[in-house]
């Protein structure tokens, strides 16, 4: 039986607001909430995901930064593991009056604050940015399912760095003329450093925050989407997420639509869980529920 080792799944996107760090948090929720181990790594000096997922940073606390300027004696990766809190429902109560309590059990992170500018000196100056990441976690993604990272929206050698721990490659793109230009650039970075990094693939493209208005996309919404599939191919088209304020409201609160009664906004998230699931180790990937898509 052939054992395979834990994927690293990356969003990827050259410009703010595409859907990178909502794409990662919302996988890692739904997968979490399946059984599956999930490390989150912030790779954002914004560091949205470290807060999304209510991580506090203090002034000692080992981050990223580390990680990535530090050797593993000097920093254990295991030191800048964090465990994600649990939702309890007094604090998901006092934004909208309800009461949810959700296990995080699963869900780990290497969060990040805004030092993490920092750490892009260290890698131009190693020459190996591409692969640093990758190297840095090797001995420790087999404690879990999968891994996420989370990058920043810029051309920089996080970003980079980030692409090279990738095995799975996800690029949200807004589904308007923003998000197709953002999807051009985010195309020719991972077509530059293919070859480099032969086993890794572009699993898809998600359109993020399209507009419908009753059972029909707004004319923004389906030429940008028409455009996004004729870049890259039908098949590798992801269903798209829907604007609403559901998403919103479901990061403030630290929860997923479906904890709020709306499950069907995750139907994108589950299509990706589905397509990452032959990589994942076998005990995993049984987790995952299989569907037909629905073309
Ligand atoms: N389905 C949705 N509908 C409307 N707004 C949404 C939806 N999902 C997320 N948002 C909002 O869209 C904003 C941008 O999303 P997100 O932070 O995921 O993008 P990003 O690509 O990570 O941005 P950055 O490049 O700044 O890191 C967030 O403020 C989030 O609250
Ligand atoms: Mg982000």
């Amino acid at each position: 039986m052939v054992q395979m080792t834990t994927p690293t799944v990356v969003t990827l996107g050259l410009a703010g607001g595409q859907g990178k760090s909502t794409v990662a948090l919302m996988l890692g929720r739904y997968l979490g909430r399946l059984g599956i181990p999930v490390l989150f790594i912030d790779a954002d000096p914004q560091s949205s995901l470290t807060s999304f997922l209510g991580v506090k940073v203090e002034k000692n606390t080992p981050t990223l930064l580390e990680v990535i300027t530090q050797n593993e004696d000097q920093t254990p990766i295991l030191n800048t593991i964090m465990p994600v809190p649990d939702v309890e429902s007094d604090s998901a109560s006092a934004h909208a009056g309800l009461r949810i309590s959700v296990s995080n059990a699963n869900l780990f992170v290497i969060p990040s604050d805004d030092g993490l500018e920092n750490a892009n000196y260290k890698l131009a100056s190693s020459g190996l940015s591409l692969f640093l990441l990758r190297n840095r976690i090797a001995s420790i993604i087999n404690n879990f399912g999968v891994v996420i990272v989370d990058p920043p929206p810029e051309r920089s050698h996080l970003a980079q760095t980030s692409l090279g721990a990738g095995d799975k490659w996800i690029i949200p793109a807004e589904a308007n003329v923003k998000g197709v230009q953002s999807l051009i650039r985010t195309l020719s970075l991972v077509r530059e450093f293919q070859s480099t990094l032969p086993t890794s693939s572009l699993l898809g493209v998600t359109p993020f925050r399209a507009r419908w208005v009753g059972s029909n996309p707004t004319k923004a919404t389906r030429s940008s989407i028409d455009t996004m599939e004729q870049l890259v191919g039908s098949d590798l088209m992801l269903p798209h997420i829907l604007e609403s304020d559901v998403f919103k409201n479901a990061i403030n609160l630290r929860v997923s639509p479906t904890d709020l009664g709306q499950p069907g906004l995750e139907y994108s998230i589950e299509i990706i869980a589905e397509k990452i699931a032959p990589s994942l180790p076998q005990q995993y990937a049984k987790l995952i529920p299989q569907r037909q898509e629905i073309k």
